[in-house]
């Protein structure tokens, strides 16, 4: 049986290691993660999502801070559509982020940006503009358009500079999904340039409703391959969702796909940006242990660790600092749901929020732990300590791992190398 390593794809003239690895949002995918992929010759990604807070955690800005202190005004009131991002800082904080990351570039690979559309930012077109636009200024190989249809995303960049020269790519979760997109795309005479197909295993949000269980991710990417040569579409496919092995990512390449996309393995590196002590809690959890909710304000059902301290956290909605969601008319479904339960409960002064979580915040906060169905399978790939944790790996080793294993098999670390 073939390896990952005897394949390779092309995307912006260079020639790769079919191994891309997907964007985490909110600094899960640090820029040390997504430099070493591009490093080793793969596809890394860091994520735009509230990159505000990103950058006051790297660099010595404050925008998060400047932001409350603007609309301190109004913390308690329910309706939201006064707090707007201030587009300039938008485009400062892509900048510094994007910038600053390509900057340390090394080895052939590319580094991408993960954009959700569904950061509606209360202006949604205005503040997507700004973050697609900004990201390309600063230099990013390409962007990945992710977590909504974006039908209208590519129109927003047209007249940029580096349209034609920037790699774009989308995730879709279907056939449907992916004509709609094409058939808007068309219109600007411009094709996506790779196509990410992710199933129903996959980590962060699903482009499937709680029904999951019903779809598998080699049957959509039969039917999509089926679509394009039947439209003669050259677009290259990546699979992602529950691709745990090197042989399960060899298999998905032996079929035709282009390269994979996987996240889940690398959330246990040093590299990722969870706190050391939740990589823990990752290695640990058992297939019961994870579950598929529909807590996310976006409406788009997530996994992740049913230990997450974001399930049922009731806090005051933080939209003056962060509002990352709010839908353009000052509404968020959390909003909605915690004054619901704080007039339900007169004089509580904190209430549980079972039904949606405050998603900004707690992801701010790393407390949604949100994670591939496979997640519980990480245990297999480290090793214990002497004080019962697990030995933390790195990118290269998993990432290796993915290129080189055959079997099934998966390769532990070195004694005492990681962390
Ligand atoms: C911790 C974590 C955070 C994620 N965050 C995002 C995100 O912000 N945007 C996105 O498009 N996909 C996100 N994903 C999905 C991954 O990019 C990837 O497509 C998917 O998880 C691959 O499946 P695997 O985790 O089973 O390898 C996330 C996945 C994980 C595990």
């Amino acid at each position: 049986m073939k390896r990952v390593d005897d394949f390779r794809w092309r995307l912006g003239g260079r020639e790769l290691v079919p191994i891309v690895i997907g964007g985490m949002g909110v600094d899960i995918s640090t820029a040390e993660l997504a430099l070493e992929a591009a490093r080793l010759g793969g596809v890394g990604h860091i994520s735009d999502a509230m990159v505000h807070t990103v950058t006051d955690r790297h660099f010595d800005t404050k925008f998060v801070k400047e932001k409350l202190q603007q609309y301190k005004f109004n913390v308690a009131n329910p309706d939201k559509s006064v707090v707007r991002f201030d587009l300039g800082r938008i485009a400062e904080a892509t900048r510094l982020h994007v910038g600053h990351t390509m900057e340390r570039k090394r080895g052939d690979g590319l580094i991408l940006v993960n954009c959700m559309e569904k950061l509606s930012m209360n202006a949604p077109r205005e503040t997507l503009r700004v973050r697609l636009a900004a990201a390309l200024d600063a230099g990013i190989d390409g962007i990945t358009l992710a977590a909504g249809l974006h039908l209208s995303s590519l129109a927003l960049i047209e007249d940029h500079p580096r349209f034609r020269d920037a790699k774009l790519g989308i995730i879709v979760s279907s056939l449907r999904a992916l004509q709609l997109f094409l058939k808007k795309s068309f219109r600007t005479g411009r094709l996506p340039d790779y196509i990410v197909v992710e199933g129903p295993l996959a980590g962060g949000h699903l482009g499937f409703g709680l029904d999951w269980t019903r779809h598998d991710l080699a049957s959509i990417v039969a039917e999509i391959r089926r679509y394009l040569v039947s439209e003669k579409l050259d677009i290259p496919l990546i699979p992602a969702g529950g691709i745990f092995t090197g042989s399960d990512a060899a298999g998905f390449l032996e079929n035709g796909a282009s390269a994979v996309q996987v996240a889940t393995r690398f959330t246990v590196t040093r590299e990722c940006g969870l706190p050391d002590e939740v990589k823990q809690r990752y290695f640990e959890v058992t297939e019961e242990g994870i579950e598929v909710n529909m807590i996310s304000p976006t409406g788009y059902p997530m996994r992740m660790l049913s230990s997450s301290p974001a399930i049922g956290a009731g806090i005051r909605p933080n939209c003056e600092a962060y509002g990352y969601l709010l839908d353009g008319s000052g509404g968020c479904s959390y909003i909605a749901a915690y004054h619901r339960e704080m007039a339900a409960h007169p004089g509580a002064r904190r209430v549980p929020v079972t039904d949606k979580t405050c998603l900004c915040t707690q992801m701010r906060n790393f407390d949604v732990w949100t994670c591939g169905h496979y997640a519980y399978r990480l245990k297999d790939t480290s090793r214990r300590r002497e004080d019962g944790g697990y030995q933390l790996l790195t990118v290269e080793h998993v990432f290796q791992d993915y290129q080189f294993s055959t079997d099934g098999r998966i390769a532990l670390p070195e004694e005492g190398k990681g962390a």
